[in-house]
């Protein structure tokens, strides 16, 4: 099979996409608008690029009517967002978190999770995710118009937050403790419960 996106419908290129590049990790991200109302979603479009500064980056697509979602419109104002941890413990939260809901209505409440306020960023933190990275916003790149095109929100992680209780005895985190979840394409998730070791040649 090959898809040739010149001819491939958005969807089918999409989807094609995500069922291969794939584990994902997740961003669960806090945003504020400009009446400070908060905002939660997950976005697996995400990596970290660098430590000198440490960068982070996502994507909020547009939506498939072509409309931007209410993440990247907060960025767009406020340029502080928090990147909360995608736990085991928390799947059904961040599945949830996803709901389209009117803007200005909380995620955060439909899940029913306590949210904590940051240190040098606006938006606050869920308290149940056992990491946290305040960010800032450097650049916005837009890649398309269309349904599905990507926004590429360039960050500077500007404060890291690591509950102890996922560290090592040597103080560094502990897989088996923080136990990310990760996304795969259509509606699969994975666990980090199947890990290997290999030192690195
Ligand atoms: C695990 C997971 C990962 C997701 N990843 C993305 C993503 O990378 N980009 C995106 O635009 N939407 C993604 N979504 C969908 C958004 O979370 C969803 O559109 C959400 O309503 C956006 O919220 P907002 O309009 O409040 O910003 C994902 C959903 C789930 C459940």
């Amino acid at each position: 099979m090959e898809i040739d996106p010149s001819s491939a419908s958005v969807v089918e290129v999409y989807q094609a996409l995500v069922d291969l590049v794939a584990p994902r990790p997740i961003a669960w991200v806090t945003t504020i608008d400009g009446q400070r109302r908060v905002n939660l979603a997950p976005f697996s479009f995400f990596n970290t690029f660098g430590a000198n500064p440490p960068i982070v980056v996502f994507s909020p697509t547009l939506r498939r009517d072509g409309s931007r979602k209410d993440t990247l419109k907060n960025l767009e104002s406020v340029g502080e967002f928090v990147v909360n941890a995608a736990v085991a413990s928390l799947a059904r939260e961040v599945n949830l978190t996803a709901k389209e809901i009117p803007a200005g209505e909380s995620e955060a409440v439909l899940a029913g999770l306590e949210l904590v306020p940051s240190v040098k960023v606006r938006p606050p933190r869920v308290a149940l995710s056992p990491s946290h990275l305040e960010c800032r916003v450097r650049q916005i790149i837009s890649c398309g118009d269309g349904p599905i095109a990507a926004n590429l929100v360039i960050a500077e992680v500007v404060l890291i937050h690591i509950d102890d209780h996922v560290l090592d005895p040597a103080g560094r985190v502990d897989p088996r403790a923080l136990r990310s979840i990760a996304r795969l394409g259509r509606d699969y998730f994975c666990r980090t419960t199947d890990l290997f070791e290999m030192e690195r040649p």
